[in-house]
């Protein structure tokens, strides 16, 4: 029993870790903020903004439906940006990830979802 035990243990760990979607999440080093979304926030918004992965399986941690265009659209530009940057419950902040003006240039992305 003992033997068995500490094994188990470290595999039930290691899988927790990997299945967190706010680990090693990258920084933006400039460049395609479209290709950040992939890397940074798809994790967990989705490729297409809605939280659910390609096979339309919601994702761990969504949070938020930017598809959703009549919630989307009654978010200030300003609340998304705050968000962004200082993260919220689940949603990690990612001020130390990107700058401010940054996150504003991601704004279009974010509206562009919504907007298909
Ligand atoms: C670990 C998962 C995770 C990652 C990674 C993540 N988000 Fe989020 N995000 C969330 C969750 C959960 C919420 C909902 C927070 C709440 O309202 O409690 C959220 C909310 C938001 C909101 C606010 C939406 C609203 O109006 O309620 C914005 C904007 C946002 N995320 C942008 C981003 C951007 C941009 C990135 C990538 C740079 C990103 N997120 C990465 C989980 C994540």
């Amino acid at each position: 029993m003992r033997r068995l035990f500490l094994p188990v243990l470290l595999l039930a760990a290691a899988s927790l870790s990997a299945a967190d979607p706010a680990k090693d999440l990258p920084k933006f080093q400039g460049g395609d903020l479209n290709k950040y979304w992939t890397d940074a926030c798809a994790r967990c918004h989705g490729a297409n903004g809605s939280g659910r992965d390609n096979s339309g399986k919601p994702l761990p941690d969504n949070g938020f439906d930017f598809t959703d265009s009549r919630k989307a659209n009654k978010k200030k530009d300003s609340d998304w940006i705050k968000v962004t940057l200082d993260g919220k419950d689940k949603m990690p902040a990612f001020k130390d990830k990107m700058s401010q003006a940054d996150v504003e240039k991601m704004i279009p992305i974010m509206r562009k979802f919504a907007a298909k």
